[in-house]
């Protein structure tokens, strides 16, 4: 770790938790209890490495579509950690926020997500951000609607919209873009994940699965990261 340079700012497609389980011969919902174990030992990880932001999807728009059993068990996992494992987080400074569209979600774990914003808001450790019924494109969609009312009643003219206004307007307002973004379980593909925020991200694809990736791959990814000629986004 010694020499290295840090990535302000870690986003990951959390991908892979039904292969694991299934390798293992266990029902893919155990792929997703482990993988939401490994999501709250990495948080602190991160904080240990020096990572200011850190970023995961952890339920996109698309996945919906899964068997209802696949998304009731997902429901419930995040019920879970919204009351304890991800409270406790906010407790030890770390400030949660949820990306995606809430009102898609169960009025339950819209009031969990409510309380543990406000009750992190002025946490100064790391920046949590969880995509919860996330998709890049119904995100733009939800930033185009609101911004078309605005210009209709008057507050927003359309010689304001800059990249700026675009980037303050998004769920990821005040958050700067990603440096790194880690795909586990070797898919090539955004799966719908920041495409704004992305534009100049590196990118690393390991073929780990989610519930799987350690400390030790964090240290890879950020190694292999260090090896990149940055010449736009964060780049210094
Ligand atoms: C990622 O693991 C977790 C979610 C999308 C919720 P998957 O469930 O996609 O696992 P694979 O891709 O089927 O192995
Ligand atoms: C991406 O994984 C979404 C999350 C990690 C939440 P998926 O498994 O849903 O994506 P696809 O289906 O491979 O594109
Ligand atoms: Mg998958």
């Amino acid at each position: 770790m010694e020499g290295l340079k840090v990535p302000n700012h870690v986003a990951v497609i959390m991908d892979g938790n039904g292969r694991w389980a299934k390798a293992k011969g266990l029902p893919r919902k155990m792929g997703h209890v482990q993988g939401g174990k490994n999501v709250e030992e990495l948080l602190y990880v991160c904080d240990d490495l020096g990572i200011k932001y850190f970023t995961v999807y952890a339920f996109s728009t698309e996945n919906w579509k899964r068997s209802e059993d696949e998304v009731s068990a997902l429901m419930t996992l995040l019920r879970s950690y919204l009351s304890s494992g991800f409270k406790k987080a906010a407790k030890n400074n770390v400030r949660i926020r949820i990306i995606g569209d809430k009102s898609g979600l169960a009025g339950d774990i819209q009031d969990l997500i409510r309380d543990l914003e406000e009750d992190s808001k002025d946490n100064t450790g790391l920046q949590f951000q969880i995509a919860i019924n996330y998709g890049s494109r119904d995100e733009i969609t939800r930033m185009m609607r609101e911004v078309g009312k605005k210009i209709k009643n008057g507050e927003v003219d359309p010689e304001d919209i800059t990249e700026d206004f675009i980037s303050d307007n998004l769920d990821t307002k005040g958050i700067p873009d990603p440096d790194l973004l880690i795909r586990t379980s070797g898919e090539l593909r955004l799966s719908n994940f920041l495409l704004w925020q992305l534009a100049y991200t590196e990118f690393y694809v390991t073929s780990t699965h989610w519930p799987d990736f350690d400390k030790d791959e964090l240290i890879k990814a950020i190694e292999a990261y260090n090896k990149r000629d940055r010449r736009y986004g964060n780049a210094k």
